[in-house]
């Protein structure tokens, strides 16, 4: 019996020629087969749950005085990341392109008593983060514990709609430096033995949001699952840790959160709270969790929504996001 291949809402399945053939029974495999995966995923999540609260040490981790740089710290997520970090007693590094207001961000993060600096860069610049890589080095008197690779362009920009240069800007700023940096930092962390890489994806990497975001959402979520991997390869998985985060959208920039409101189904459910995100990140820092959604319900609702029969997911969008114009 020959087999082909069927593209179903994302995922690839196999279903037998003579089945393919017939309508009805084909609905009954794709009824059946959503039915498996929709059973399996809760206990299959429970079980390797279960799996690694046997390994893990009972408590969260002291990161007191721990060294962090914090990517893109001088607004949004970013800077309240920072400043609940710093309340953790962490010494925190930031870079920025917009220096002064990451000197803000340094300036309120000394009233609570914890050093801090500001480095100003463009993240895609290569040999500006080496030479700050060293400059934290010498200020600091140590290397980086925790890299926080936050900084991403969110425009919600389309494909049709995005032009050349916008596509390759978001896949530098969002995806090329999130890798070349955390290659150069996780040398160091190699070196001493110890570390904890950071990434902030997308819940739009979980089900589909908007073509060009979305894609570089994927591809960080994409990294970090291969990065883990290596991680384990290299027998390194008991100093260095990792952790994804996906928040929603989230209230950070005035004109995203104007944006945003215009959008439909976001006014009738809900925004994300920076400080929120800020929190839950650093409590899954703490707790050394791999993968954080936020608000923390959508991990389930997203994969199931990846997993639902195209005419459900395509009605959703509809309803929720109305006709093309909405997007800008
Ligand atoms: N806000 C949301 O709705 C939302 C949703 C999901 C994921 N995220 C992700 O969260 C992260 C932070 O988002 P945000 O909304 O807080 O962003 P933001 O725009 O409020 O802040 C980004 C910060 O990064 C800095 N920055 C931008 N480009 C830079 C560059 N090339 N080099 C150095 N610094 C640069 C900016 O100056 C700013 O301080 C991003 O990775 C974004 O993809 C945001």
């Amino acid at each position: 019996m020959d087999n082909t291949r069927v593209f179903n809402s994302g995922t690839m399945d196999y279903i037998p020629s003579d089945v393919k053939g017939t309508s009805v029974l084909r609905r009954l495999y794709l009824i059946l087969n959503h039915c498996v995966k929709f059973g399996l995923s809760p206990i299959v999540g429970c079980f390797s749950y279960f799996l690694k609260l046997c390994r893990c040490n009972w408590g969260p981790k002291c990161i007191a005085g721990h060294v962090v740089l914090v990517t893109g710290g001088a607004n949004g997520i970013g800077r309240e990341l920072c400043l609940k970090l710093a309340k953790e007693k962490c010494r925190i590094a930031i870079v920025d392109i917009n220096l002064e207001a990451a000197e803000q961000t340094v300036e309120d993060i000394r009233q609570l008593g914890v050093e801090a600096k500001a480095y100003h860069a463009d993240v895609t610049d290569y040999d500006a983060i080496l030479k700050i890589r060293m400059k934290i080095q010498e200020d600091f008197q140590s290397s980086v514990d925790i890299l926080i690779n936050n900084v991403g362009l969110v425009p919600l920009l389309t494909l049709s709609r995005a032009t050349k240069e916008q596509i390759e800007r978001m896949m530098a700023v969002n995806v090329t430096s999130t890798m070349l940096i955390t290659k150069l930092f996780m040398e160091d962390m190699v070196k001493q033995g110890r570390g904890h890489i950071v990434a902030t994806s997308s819940a739009f990497s979980l089900a589909p949001g908007s073509t060009v975001d979305g894609v570089t959402a994927f591809a960080v979520r994409g990294f970090m699952a291969n990065l883990r991997q290596e991680i384990l390869i290299n027998n390194w998985e008991d100093m260095i840790k990792t952790t994804t985060t996906y928040p929603y959208y989230t209230t950070t920039r005035k004109e995203l959160t104007d944006y945003l409101e215009k959008i439909k189904v976001l006014k009738e459910m809900f925004l994300a709270d920076v400080t929120n995100v800020a929190n839950s990140t650093v409590k899954a820092i703490k707790w050394e969790k791999e993968n954080l959604t936020i608000p923390n319900g959508f991990y389930l609702l997203m994969i199931f929504m990846g997993n639902f029969p195209s005419t459900v997911t395509r009605r959703f969008y509809r309803m929720a996001f109305g006709r093309s114009s909405n997007f800008p």
